[in-house]
C-alpha cells in the first residue's frame, strides 16, 4: 500500500463517478485491484476517502454506490439576477401563516382549520362520487358547473331582502379558491397604477394580490365596527378610487363585523362614488355569536362584487370559491380569471357541490359553531390568565382568529423568535397592515390542531412578554 496509488485510484474513481448516475454501483474491489494493480487495502483506503467526501456510500454485502446528493458545492444561480432584473413591484414575501409546521410545535400562526373541524366523511364520499361522475373526464364550462353556480347564487338569494332582486346563477363565476378571485378582481376592476381602498388592517393575501396587480393600495382605518363611512368617503374623494376591498363579516385578522346600519352607510358611500365594494366573505361558515350578513344581499345594482370561499369550511384540498358579480363587470372578471386558470377542475366543483348539498352539511356547520366557540373561549381564557400583557382588541363573533395588541416596547421579531424557541408559532401582525403597522400586533388562530395545548401556548407567550417587558 502506498499513498500515491491510493490517490491514483481516487482520481480515477472521481472521473468515473462524474459520469455515473446517482445510485450506480462502483466496480468491485476485486476489479479495482486488478485495474490499478493495487492491494485490496489500498483500494479500501481510496473508497474511504471518497466516502469521507460524501460521494459514495458502502452497503455491507452489496457494494459501494454513488450517493444521491453528491456535493456540498453551492450552486451558482447568480446569472439569473441579470436575466430577471428588478421586479416591477416589490411583492411582500409569502406570508408566515403559510409556514409548514413540524411535529411538536403549537401552531397558532396558520390560517386553515385542522381536519377535525372538517366534514371529513362527507368529503371522502363526495370525492368518490365525483371520481365516478362525468366531471372526472370532461372539461367544465368556463364560468363553472351550472349547478354550482346556482348554489352560490341561491345561497346569497336566501339572504336577500324583499325589494332587492336576488342574483341569478348566470351572475356567478366559479374560482379555484378565492385568492385567485381577489387577484383577478383587482386586475379587472382597478388595474396597474390605479388606487384601491382597503381596510387597515386587512388580509395579507389581498395586499399581496393587489401589489402583484400593481395597484396603488390606499388604507382606510377599520375597527370593531368596520371603517368610519366619513373616512371612507374622504378616501374616495381624495384618491378618485373606484373600488374598496373589505371583509364586512369576521374580518381576517381582527374578527370585526360591520353592524347592519354601518353596512348600509358604507354601501351608500360606495354607490355615491360610482364605485365597487369587493366583499370578501371568506368566513361565511364560521359564525359563532352572530350570523354572517353579506352586504351583497342588499345590492342589485352591481356595486358589490361578492367573493365567497369554500376552501376553509369544506376542505383546503377542495379549492373552490365563487364570485357573484352583476353587470358588465362579470365579463371583465371572467376574462381575467380565464387568462390565469382557463376553467376550474370539474371534479373539485362536483365534490364541493356534493358536500354542501348533503343533509349532513347543515349538521356539520352547527357542530362547527360549537367547536369554534369552545376553542375561541379557551384561547381567550388562557391568554387572560397567562399572558395578561397581551391586549385582546375585542371578542370576535366569528372567524378563526384573535387579534392581540402587545405592549409598545416589544420588538416583534424577537418576540416571535422567543416563542418559536419554545415551540409556539404565532403570526406577526405586521403582515396585515398595508402601510406602517399602527402598533405591535399578533394574530392567534384557534382552529389549528391540538386546542388542548392553548393554555401551554399562552403560558409561553406570557412568559416571553414578561421577560421582554
Ligand atoms: C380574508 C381571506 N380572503 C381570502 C382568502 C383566500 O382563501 P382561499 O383562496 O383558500 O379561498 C383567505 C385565506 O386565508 C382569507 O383569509
Amino acid at each position: 500500500m502506498n499513498n500515491d496509488s491510493s490517490s491514483r485510484i481516487v482520481t480515477g474513481l472521481l472521473e468515473w463517478i462524474a459520469g455515473a448516475p446517482a445510485g450506480a454501483r462502483l466496480p468491485s474491489t476485486r476489479s479495482l485491484v486488478a485495474e490499478y494493480g493495487a492491494s485490496p487495502v489500498t483500494v479500501q483506503k481510496a473508497l474511504r476517502t471518497l466516502s469521507g467526501r460524501g460521494l459514495v456510500e458502502s452497503r455491507p454485502g452489496a457494494g459501494t454506490f454513488v450517493r444521491a446528493v453528491r456535493t456540498a458545492r453551492p450552486l451558482d444561480f447568480s446569472w439569473q439576477t441579470g436575466a430577471l432584473r428588478s421586479p416591477q413591484t416589490r411583492l411582500p414575501r409569502a406570508s408566515g401563516t403559510m409556514r409548514d409546521t413540524v411535529h411538536g410545535v403549537i401552531p397558532l400562526h396558520a390560517g386553515y382549520p385542522d381536519r377535525e373541524l372538517l366534514p371529513e366523511r362527507l368529503i371522502r364520499a363526495a370525492l368518490t362520487r365525483a371520481a365516478r361522475s362525468d366531471a372526472a373526464v370532461s372539461r367544465s364550462p368556463v364560468a363553472g358547473l351550472p349547478e354550482l353556480q346556482a348554489w352560490f347564487a341561491q345561497e346569497l338569494a336566501t339572504a336577500t331582502p324583499v325589494g332587492v332582486t336576488p342574483p341569478a346563477a348566470s351572475d356567478v363565476i366559479v374560482l379555484p379558491g378565492s385568492q385567485s378571485g381577489l387577484s383577478a378582481t383587482f386586475r379587472a376592476l382597478v388595474g396597474a397604477g390605479q388606487p384601491l381602498l382597503v381596510e387597515s388592517p386587512t388580509y395579507w393575501g389581498a395586499i399581496l394580490a393587489a401589489s402583484q396587480a400593481g395597484v396603488r393600495i390606499v388604507p382606510v382605518v377599520s375597527g370593531k365596527h368596520g371603517p368610519d363611512p366619513d373616512d371612507l368617503a374622504r378616501a374616495f374623494d381624495e384618491t378618485g378610487a373606484r373600488a374598496f376591498y373589505a371583509q364586512p363579516n369576521y374580518a381576517n385578522p381582527s374578527g370585526a363585523q360591520w353592524p347592519a346600519a354601518r353596512a348600509r352607510e358604507i354601501l351608500d358611500v360606495v354607490r355615491k362614488h360610482g364605485a365597487f365594494l369587493i366583499e370578501d366573505d371568506w368566513a361565511h361558515d364560521f359564525g359563532i355569536g352572530t350570523n354572517p350578513a353579506p352586504v351583497a344581499a342588499h345590492d342589485d345594482s352591481g356595486h358589490v362584487v361578492y367573493v365567497r370561499s369554500l376552501t376553509k369550511s369544506v376542505s383546503p384540498a377542495i379549492r373552490i370559491a365563487g364570485i357573484v358579480a352583476r353587470g358588465p363587470v362579470r365579463e371583465r372578471i371572467l376574462t381575467e380569471r380565464a387568462a390565469t386558470s382557463m376553467y376550474v377542475s370539474g371534479v373539485l366543483q362536483a365534490a364541493a357541490l356534493d358536500v354542501v348539498t348533503q343533509p349532513g352539511w347543515a349538521t356539520h356547520l352547527r357542530s362547527l359553531r360549537d367547536q369554534l366557540r369552545a376553542r375561541r373561549d379557551l384561547l381567550i381564557d388562557s391568554m387572560a390568565e397567562h399572558a395578561p400583557r397581551a391586549h385582546l382588541e375585542w371578542v370576535p363573533q366569528g372567524g378563526l382568529n384573535l387579534w392581540f395588541r402587545l405592549p409598545d416596547g416589544v420588538y416583534l421579531p424577537e418576540f416571535l423568535r422567543s416563542c418559536e424557541d419554545e415551540r409556539v408559532l404565532v403570526a406577526a401582525g405586521d403582515e396585515w397592515f398595508p402601510a406602517e403597522p399602527a402598533g405591535v400586533f399578533v394574530r392567534l388562530n384557534y382552529s389549528g390542531p391540538n386546542p388542548g395545548a392553548f393554555p401551554e401556548a399562552a403560558r409561553v407567550i406570557g412568559g416571553v412578554l414578561d421577560r421582554m417587558a
